[in-house]
């Protein structure tokens, strides 16, 4: 039996705290579905699970199970099994044990075993039934506290970051495994992660949340491509997206250029509906996103219909072995979203960033200052705490070059180094606007359901 979770304007604030943990998050989750909760640290993830699982006290909204009022029910009446990040076994009890330990309030008098020994045969982890915590590896430690788990039959799983002590080999191992496993037992799951890939390999669907809000809710293809503001452009696919702060020229005379400062894009005409939209935000800052895909290094004889043409200079090429993926200064100046770690800062300009992450709020550059006023929403002093959050003005020796920074992924024979002044061929279908809200104005979210 697996159930439907429906969260309707849940609101969590701790005693104390002036802002809500949780604010109003709605969702509906169906029967068997896989959602992952995503977010940075801090954003209320667990708070979310904690609710569902009745082991924190809801401040206000409702949690409804296959549509019953569900806020007051007791833990242990919820049939919800939770497997938690520092998963704790018993030492001093087997695998066996340790598995069969909560059946033993489930089905009193029964025989533990065969239920025990059908969970193990599941994990693949028979073998080790016998031995204690101690004997045992940390990926088979978190096998046997999944084991615990499942061995319950529970009508819903809430998984709270299972897997992130373990080394990405066996956290890439144990998630195939989950992912098989849960969807084996159709069982519903609520799985909390603050690691996009995770999120992205593992949900039916995603939900990215941000300072106790829920932003944006959909398939893990929807999130990629259909981001609904520049948080979960940001936080979603990796490399990270490129964000650059620019502005729209559309001068009367006809023509529409995207201005990044050093650079424009011309954009064709007749203009598409999205592009003549853009014409409201003249003279307000934008910002233009670019995944890494979005952008190809070409002779501009080789432009097709639907792309434009920069140009960038080469900073540094990681070879990744299957694809390229080259840094270049395109002259226009990134973007950055606070909550995120440090932008991509060029090798050379890291340091007197971190020297100036380091000195605190009152380091902040000029420039950074600037960017600040420009984009109330999105940039924010640093707190202090190390993370680099600042543009950085180049040092002097390299005042002349562009400041611009933009990540484009090429195959692994592409033939460039460093110095180089290369064409950019932008896909304008693939070409994100936001604008000084964060908000995606293009692709118009017409037909997105939008979630303030
Ligand atoms: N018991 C508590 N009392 C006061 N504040 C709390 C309590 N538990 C959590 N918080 C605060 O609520 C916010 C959300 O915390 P939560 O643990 O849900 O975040 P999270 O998204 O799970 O983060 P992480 O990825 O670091 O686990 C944080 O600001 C946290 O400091
Ligand atoms: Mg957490």
């Amino acid at each position: 039996m697996t159930r439907a979770i429906s969260l309707h304007d849940l609101s969590k604030t701790y005693p104390k705290q002036p802002a809500p943990a949780v604010d109003r998050f709605s969702l509906e989750i169906p029967p068997g579905e896989f959602l992952v909760l995503l977010g940075p640290s801090g954003c209320g993830k667990s708070t979310v699970l904690r609710m569902i699982a009745g082991l924190e006290d809801i401040s206000s909204g409702e949690l409804l199970l296959d549509g019953e009022y569900a806020n007051n029910l007791a833990p242990g009446d919820r049939r919800m099994a939770m497997v938690f990040q520092n998963f704790a076994l018993y030492p001093s009890m087997t695998s066996r044990q340790n598995i069969g330990f909560p059946l033993r309030f489930e089905m009193p008098g029964e025989d533990q075993n065969p239920r025990v020994e059908e969970t193990a045969r599941i994990l693949g982890i028979e073998e080790i039934l016998d031995r204690y915590p101690g004997q045992l590896s940390g990926g088979e430690r978190q096998r046997v506290a999944m084991g615990r788990a499942i061995s319950r039959h529970p009508s819903v799983f809430l998984m709270d970051e299972p897997l992130s002590n373990l080394d990405a080999k066996l956290r890439s191992h144990l998630r195939a495994e989950i992912a098989r496993l849960t969807r084996g037992m159709g069982v519903t799951t609520v799985y909390v992660t603050h690691d996009q890939a995770e999120a992205m390999s593992l949900g039916d669907r995603v939900a990215v949340m941000r300072g106790g809000v829920l932003q944006q809710v959909g398939s893990p293809r929807d999130t990629y491509h259909l981001p609904v503001n520049v948080f979960v452009a940001a936080f979603i696919g990796t490399p990270r997206i490129n964000l650059l702060q620019a502005t729209v020229l559309a001068p009367l005379g006809g023509g529409m250029w995207i201005d990044f400062g050093r650079q424009r894009l011309g954009l064709p005409e007749p203009l598409s509906l999205d592009h003549q939209m853009l014409r409201i935000q003249q003279g307000r800052d934008i910002i233009v996103g670019l995944r890494s895909e979005a952008v190809r290094i070409a002779a501009p004889s080789s432009a097709h219909a639907g792309e434009v043409v920069l140009s960038g200079i080469v900073e540094h090429v990681e070879y990744q072995g299957h694809e390229c993926l080259v840094h270049l200064n395109t002259g226009a100046k990134p973007a950055v979203v606070p909550e995120l770690e440090a932008p991509r800062l060029p090798a050379q300009r890291t340091r007197s960033a971190a020297r100036r992450a380091a000195a605190g709020p009152g380091g902040l550059g000029k420039l950074a200052r600037k960017a600040a006023g420009r984009f109330p929403g999105l940039l924010q002093e640093p707190d202090g705490a190390g993370a680099v959050k600042v543009l950085d003005p180049p040092p002097a020796d390299r005042a002349e070059q562009p400041t611009g920074d933009l990540v484009v992924r090429t195959g692994p024979d592409i033939r460039v180094r460093p110095g180089d002044r290369v064409p950019l061929l932008v896909d304008l279908a693939h070409l994100y606007v936001f604008d000084n809200t964060g908000r995606r104005i293009c692709p118009a979210p017409a037909e997105q359901p939008r979630l303030e």
